[in-house]
């Protein structure tokens, strides 16, 4: 059985057209799932639909075999999803310590652990615990927002264009943290724009047009597919 299971999935803004048509997405525990594809294909917003944020007009999602279709956002948290929006995504007037207590907020228990885990993983953020997050890089600013999304231990980490705007080296850099979160235990669903670099990851990689599933594969069979090298890798 698929960890995640979002099949089938048609949807849009408010009463407009439909964005989503028929997209499938499924990641199998441990693994980690990779959307690609052109602008405007409607990859955002298969992550806002599988994590509740946009109301499925045909379609379901299932986390680890429950139907949870019809839970808010919050509830899918709570449930086990972590959700690392493209924009948006810290609070910069907030440190980076208190952007990480926020992440937290579902939680009851002593989240000091959690805090302890995400600064070993990215110890750049324990050095600049107590400064603003909108004074950090632009690859500091995703290492707070993965982090933050870590705070609630999810089970299904989604991250919406992590490497956005962030030179190679630091893509590398949080590729490989990524790996490691992924090693853990925890299943991976990102949308990437480096689509090369991201399926070289990939365990499973879906290529998106128009709110469908236009090639579907392991990173290596989709890179090794010459129609999506010379469509969607620039040959
Ligand atoms: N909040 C919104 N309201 C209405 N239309 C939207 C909204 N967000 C995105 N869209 C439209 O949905 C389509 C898919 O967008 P998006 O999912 O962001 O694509 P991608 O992430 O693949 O670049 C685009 O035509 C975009 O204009
Ligand atoms: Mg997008």
């Amino acid at each position: 059985m698929n960890f995640l299971n979002a099949s089938n999935m048609r949807g849009g803004y408010g009463r407009g057209a439909d964005i989503l048509n028929g997209a499938t997405i499924t990641v199998e525990k441990g693994q980690i799932g990779v959307i690609v594809g052109p602008n405007g294909a409607g990859k955002s917003t298969a992550m806002k639909a599988i994590f509740g944020m946009l109301a499925l007009r045909e379609g379901s999602v299932l986390l680890d075999g429950a139907d949870i279709t019809a839970l808010s956002p919050q509830d899918r948290v709570a449930q086990g999803m972590g959700f690392v929006p493209q924009t948006n995504n810290i609070f910069t007037s907030m440190t980076v310590e208190e952007n990480l207590e926020m992440g937290a907020f579902l939680r009851k228990d002593d989240i000091r652990p959690t805090i302890a885990q995400v600064y070993d993983l990215f110890p750049i953020l324990a050095d600049k615990r107590r400064q603003p997050a909108g004074e950090l890089s632009g690859g500091q600013r995703q290492q707070v927002a993965v982090g933050r999304a870590l705070m609630t231990r999810p089970s299904l980490l989604m991250l919406d264009e992590p490497t956005a705007g962030v030179s190679p080296i630091v893509m590398d850099e949080l590729f490989d943290r990524i790996i490691e979160i992924a090693r853990t235990g925890i299943t991976i669903l990102m949308v990437e724009q480096n689509a090369r670099q991201a399926l070289e990851i990939a365990d499973i990689g879906y290529v998106l047009v128009q709110g469908a599933n236009a090639y579907t594969g392991t990173g290596a069979e989709l890179m090794a597919d010459p129609e999506v090298r010379r469509t969607f890798l620039g040959g």
